[in-house]
């Protein structure tokens, strides 16, 4: 089963929507055309919009949001709902990220609420898992992935499942240079590979895309993306640079 390798750029809380507009301005005229890679670009909410009109008429890059919230509409102060990113243009959302688990108190009730909410919507879900270095020392690591993935994808059906993208993140690979290494990233995401299996059959489990996450640089995304459950992968400081985020894409291609 050939899966699209997907390189998505999560951008966090950087990049106003003029820093959006120069970074776009040089990454598009490396990209002008669809590569053999998914590519995707998660800026800010604020940024969208820019990155919506900079992105029109050209199909090499996706744009996704970096939350979403499960409600429809109504009194929520300082949430965004799926039909505001649809109309500025988005594709993808980030789910369950470690920062919004770990920083706004989500778990995995709320964030499989935003998973159905973003398939009813037409948007894919990039969902977020990944241990902490206590749990993985603790020997706990396979128990969290499973209880992360059955959580939040409670009440999903197999045919949804090729819809969604699964991100292994390793926290403690998050922001702190600390990668893992390509063999202990092939084995978790082929461990985390094996429960879709178990929850939705060998044939969706093939067909599920899965990133790794956590300090990926153009000097290690080519031996990471070597290894057969790597599918892509979800960058943040990396990406925040044109060239940098360029080279990953390049090694995933
Ligand atoms: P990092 O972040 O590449 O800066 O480690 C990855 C992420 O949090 O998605």
């Amino acid at each position: 089963m050939s899966r699209k390798n997907v390189i998505a750029a999560n951008w966090k809380m950087n990049m106003t929507p003029s820093e959006t507009a120069s970074f776009l301005d040089s990454f598009l005229k490396t990209f002008p055309e669809p590569t053999a890679v998914e590519i995707v670009l998660a800026p800010p909410f604020v940024s969208l919009p820019k990155a919506a009109e900079l992105m029109a008429g050209q199909s090499a890059v996706g744009l996704s949001a970096q939350n979403m919230s499960h409600e429809a509409s109504g009194a929520f102060t300082g949430e965004i709902n799926a039909a505001m990113l649809k109309e500025v243009g988005c594709q993808y959302v980030i789910l369950g990220h470690s920062e919004r688990r770990s920083l706004y108190g989500e778990n995995d009730v709320v964030i499989n609420k935003k998973v159905h909410a973003t398939l009813a919507a037409g948007l894919v879900p990039i969902l977020c898992i990944g241990e902490s270095l206590e749990e993985r020392d603790g020997g706990q690591l396979e128990f969290v992935l499973s209880q992360q993935l059955e959580g939040s994808l409670a009440g999903i059906d197999a045919a949804q499942m090729p819809g969604i993208i699964i991100a292994y993140e390793p926290v403690w690979a998050i922001g702190t240079g600390r990668t893992a290494t390509p063999d202990q990233a092939q084995e978790t995401q082929c461990y985390v590979r094996s429960v879709l299996e178990r929850l939705f059959g060998g044939e969706v489990a093939a067909a599920v895309r899965i990133q790794y996450g956590g300090s990926v640089k153009p000097g290690n995304a080519a031996e990471l993306i070597s290894q057969p459950d790597i599918d892509g992968f979800l960058v943040g400081g990396a990406s925040l640079d044109p060239a940098s985020f360029a080279d990953i894409v390049k090694a995933g291609a």
